[in-house]
């Protein structure tokens, strides 16, 4: 009790801040994402996402060595097709430009991990992360698909795969497939706790893929629901995920927290285009000190339990910390 306990003796100086800091948060734990298009010579910011950029093959092979080389040790791809068609055709294509790209990163960067995102919604005309049948989402014959996507993506040369679409049963599908064709080293990083956010607004802008209709509500997750977490964790171990992500991050840090106590498996937590854009637009207009905030946002995804973080803030976090 006080006056014999007194918490500030530890906070007179850095030097004693820093021995007594309970949380750190390495350059190594990021990931950070890529939209990428066909054409070439190609870098356009997108304008919901100050500091982000549209990519063509070249110039993101390029930048990702910049990436790497400022200690990041993974990316995650995103593409934007030449055409878009009802079955999202161009998701499994050999030809696709996220298989293009993953070659490409292999050839020239290859201790950079590459991770794709294993959805359709942005290649599929009406936006949604599935095949329809009668304007509903069809899981069972999605779930198919989403196996053949991530089977290109390894042909390609992907590291990880990570599916994000939140289909019931695709993670035991994709694992099965990628086993099949002597992939079975392939890694899933999966989108377990994926809820059905407002904050994917820009990302939605960026990756040109919302929905024509309706939202995506019945298959990402009620922002109210917690023991369900555990229920879509539990299910994605049991099929074979080897990382568990949440997504978004900060508006759910007790999911985080859960999953870090009661799975053995790395946690991974998507600090998502919203979360981003937001920092970002209140530091343009000089309300926050963006880099603080950013730093405080990230420790706080780490302190709430995840191991790795993706983030568009990774770049700008290395060069802060490096
Ligand atoms: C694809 C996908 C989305 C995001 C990642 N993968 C969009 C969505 O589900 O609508 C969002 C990422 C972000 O907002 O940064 N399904």
């Amino acid at each position: 009790m006080f006056p014999e306990e007194r918490p500030r003796r530890l906070r007179q100086n850095s030097s004693l801040r820093s021995l007594v800091r309970e949380t750190e948060l390495q350059i190594s734990h990021l990931i950070y994402p890529y939209f990428v298009m066909p054409g070439s010579g190609i870098k356009t910011e997108i304008e919901a996402m100050p500091g982000c950029y549209r990519f063509s093959i070249d110039t993101l092979v390029e930048d990702a060595r910049e990436t790497f080389d400022m200690g990041i040790p993974a990316v995650i791809l995103f593409g934007l097709p030449e055409k878009k068609d009802e079955r999202g055709s161009e998701a499994w294509s050999p030809k696709g430009v996220v298989q293009k790209t993953i070659a490409e990163l292999k050839r020239t960067v290859p201790e950079l991990l590459v991770i794709t995102d294993v959805c359709m919604c942005e290649y599929t005309s009406h936006g949604h992360c599935g095949l329809l049948k009668k304007n509903k989402i069809d899981n069972d014959s999605t779930v198919e698909m989403l196996a053949k996507i991530a089977l290109s993506h390894a042909r390609a040369g992907a590291d990880l795969v990570a599916p994000s679409d939140m289909m019931d049963g695709r993670i035991g599908a994709i694992r099965e497939e990628l086993d099949e064709n002597s992939f079975e080293h392939i890694a899933i990083m999966s989108y377990a706790v994926k809820y059905s956010s407002s904050f994917y607004g820009p990302f939605r802008e960026a990756a040109d893929c919302a929905p024509g209709f309706g939202d995506r509500s019945s298959y990402q997750m009620d922002p109210a629901n917690k023991r369900e977490a555990l229920k879509e964790a539990s299910l994605d171990m049991q099929e074979g995920a080897d990382i568990l992500m949440v997504k978004p991050a900060m508006a759910y840090l007790d999911i985080i927290h859960i999953l870090n106590q009661e799975f053995y498996l790395p946690i991974a937590a998507y600090q998502v285009s919203g979360e981003y854009s937001m920092i970002k637009a209140a530091a343009q207009k000089g309300w926050i000190d963006e880099k603080r905030v950013m730093a405080e946002s990230l420790i706080s995804i780490k302190r709430a339990g995840a191991d790795i973080i993706l983030t568009y803030f990774a770049k700008e976090y290395a060069r802060l910390k490096g």
